[in-house]
């Protein structure tokens, strides 16, 4: 019986299905490490956050010349506000404590977590879960006398430190 060749360079059945298989193996792996697979989608990442010193274009005087409640959004250049209170100013994340989303712009005296709904003070203290621990404050400092502030996102301090 004539059997009739594959020309040369040519795939037989049996090679175009092995390729095939590893293909479609490849794909299913790549999928899977893209967070494919049928899982539920991961929580809304917070922009990351950026460690160190970072200048604000607020000033000490300025800022305390506003009313007590004003909030500065410095959400886009390290993830924390500037909030002037009763006592100063005092910088704090914007990071939620469980699992860390952004939290919206503080609406009145609340802040929300859009991801699970844990609420905080503007104080930062946890009012209302799942989080469970206030959100952090951070260094703020002149840079030089009357100079703009400046947010050291690397060095946490007490929630009562206030820059006066
Ligand atoms: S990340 Fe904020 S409530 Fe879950």
């Amino acid at each position: 019986m004539f059997q009739r060749e594959a020309p040369a360079g040519s795939l037989t059945a049996l090679e175009l299905d092995r390729r095939l298989f590893c293909l479609s193996s490849l794909t299913a792996g790549v999928a899977m490490a893209c967070g494919g697979g049928g899982g539920a989608a991961p929580a809304p990442a917070a922009p990351a956050a950026v460690g160190g010193p970072l200048s604000t274009t607020d000033t000490k005087v300025l800022l305390l010349a506003t009313p007590e409640g004003t909030i500065r959004d410095y959400r886009n250049l390290g993830n924390f506000f500037l909030i002037r209170d009763a006592t100063g100013i005092y910088a704090m994340t914007a990071v939620c404590t469980h699992l860390g989303c952004t939290v919206g712009l503080p609406n009145g005296s609340l802040i929300l977590c859009p991801c699970h709904g844990s609420q905080y003070n503007l104080g930062g203290g946890n009012v209302v879960g799942p989080a469970t621990l206030p959100l952090v404050h951070f260094s703020v400092a002149e840079a030089s006398p009357g100079g703009v502030l400046v947010v050291n996102t690397a060095l946490t301090v007490p929630t009562s430190t206030r820059l006066t």
